[in-house]
């Protein structure tokens, strides 16, 4: 706990916390003992201008009985005086003897006065000023400071416990802080952790007050989900080439072999290399088929997309579906509205689009393929329809898979990774792949959303 970052932040904050405190108390405390020094001698300035009044006016002997007056009995006000003559004895005033005090300044001095009676006795600090009158009399009014000692011992006492309070409330809140944080960093730590050992699966638990640290966690568990979804691709991809490209190896291995055996003429092992340059071909044909898949799965081409043109791209690709169509005695009919853009991988798309043809044209026997692209709802559509037999309902799924051909498609050539690919590639842009009945064939409808930033084409 000691040792760790967020222990130092909170002691160093405490530490800034507790001088701005302690500054701020020191101010208070200080500007209130001034206003109260100023209340004070700003009495005895009053009572001294009084008092050279009635010296004015009345000469000493006048200033003596005022004093008189003014001392006589108690008055609750605080004040001091004493008139003494040039022998030092007192003439007047409640004071029974010249104080000798402190000088705090020229004029001023500071002392200790005794008041009340018996149990009620008391010190106080007193401060006064002297004057020296003409014929060496001597006169000193003062005030007993008790009302300000209690005072400003008050104020003293309360910031004390201000103190006290503000600084235990900061090292609460600090260790709370602290302790709060680390238990957040603690459980990031204990899932990369877990991570680590194997379980890919595991995710950093949110708060769900969407703070700094929920945002860190919701990034972290995104960009394992996308580390998960990567290493997913990946295995399948593995697997795949394991289970489905194996046999067709043996297959071609074999076929080798016994032509080996057979002592082939030249007519027959040209025939035999033949054969096996195409079924090297079909091969190779899985092997992209299935790395174009990982590809768009994995979303790393996504860096290459851009503003594309879906009538051009599908434009080139019925150009070259449109011999074999030709072939087969089937008409292609292309409908494309200029303009739809969509934010795509050109080379995916065209991919897509062929797959989707292709299919139209291979499983389809008699009468026609249409291809259309149109706006979609703001994105854009590829639709391929055909009269072939199309795909029961409750298979409309299934075909989506990697190597699954439907009974009766066997005979065709084919690896059953063509629609795999075009649910890739609509996944990776955002889009959609349905298929639906063309009664009687298959209609293939792809859409795409808009283009980001671009109007949304009428
Ligand atoms: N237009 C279509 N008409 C009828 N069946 C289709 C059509 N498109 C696809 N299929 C069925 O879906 C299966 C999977 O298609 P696909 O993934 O492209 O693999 P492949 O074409 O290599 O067999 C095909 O084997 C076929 O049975
Ligand atoms: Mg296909």
């Amino acid at each position: 706990m000691l040792r760790t970052n967020a222990f130092r932040l909170a002691v160093l904050y405490l530490g800034l916390f507790a001088t701005s405190v302690l500054a701020l108390l020191a101010f208070i405390y200080w500007s209130t003992a001034d206003f109260i020094e100023k209340q004070t001698e700003a009495t005895l300035d009053a009572e001294i201008a009084g008092l050279a009044e009635q010296y004015d006016q009345r000469g000493l002997s006048g200033l003596v009985q005022v004093i008189a007056e003014r001392s006589a009995g108690e008055r609750g006000d605080a004040m001091l005086y004493l008139i003494t003559d040039p022998l030092s004895h007192p003439l007047a005033g409640n004071l029974s003897a010249w104080p000798d005090g402190d000088v705090i300044r020229p004029g001023w001095i500071a002392f200790p006065v005794e008041v009340g009676r018996g149990a009620n006795r008391a010190t106080h600090m007193a401060r006064a000023t002297t004057f020296t009158i003409p014929g060496g009399y001597r006169l000193l009014v003062g005030r007993d400071l008790r009302d300000a000692t209690a005072f400003r011992k008050r104020v003293t006492d309360t910031l004390a416990w201000a103190g006290v309070l503000t600084l235990g409330l900061g090292l609460a809140g600090g260790a709370f802080m602290s302790r709060n944080m680390l238990r957040r960093v603690e459980a990031v730590s204990n899932t990369t952790a877990e991570i680590i050992h194997g379980d890919l699966g595991k995710r950093v638990p949110l708060s769900g007050s969407g703070d700094e640290f929920d945002q860190l966690a919701a990034n972290l568990n995104a960009m394992l989900d996308q580390i998960e979804r990567l290493m997913e691709g990946m295995r399948q991809v593995t697997d795949n080439i394991a289970h489905d490209l194996r046999t067709p190896l043996s297959r071609l291995r074999a076929r080798l072999e016994v032509a080996l055996i057979e002592k082939p003429d030249a007519a027959r092992a040209a025939e035999v290399m033949r054969e096996t340059i195409a079924e090297a071909d079909r091969l190779l044909g899985t092997f992209n088929a299935l790395l174009s898949i990982a590809e768009a799965e994995s979303g790393s081409r996504r860096a290459a997309m851009e503003e594309v043109d879906l009538a051009e791209i599908v434009g080139s690709v019925a150009e070259l579906y449109e011999p074999l169509a030709e072939e087969k005695g089937l008409t292609l009919t292309v409908t494309a509205s200029a303009g739809v853009r969509v934010r795509g991988d050109p080379h995916l798309l065209a991919q897509a689009a062929a797959n989707l043809l292709d299919n139209a044209i291979k499983y389809t026997e008699s009468g026609g393929v249409r291809l259309t692209v149109a706006a979609d709802e703001g994105g854009g559509r590829i639709e391929v329809a055909d009269s072939g037999p199309g795909i029961p309902e409750d298979r409309r799924e299934a075909v989506f898979d990697r190597f699954v051909r439907l009974e009766g498609s066997r005979s065709t050539p084919g690896n059953g990774l063509g629609l795999s690919l075009v649910r890739a590639v609509g996944l990776l842009h955002g889009g959609t792949i349905t298929l639906a009945d063309n009664g009687p064939g298959l209609r293939a409808i792809l859409r795409l959303p808009a283009a980001t930033g671009l109007p949304a084409v009428a």
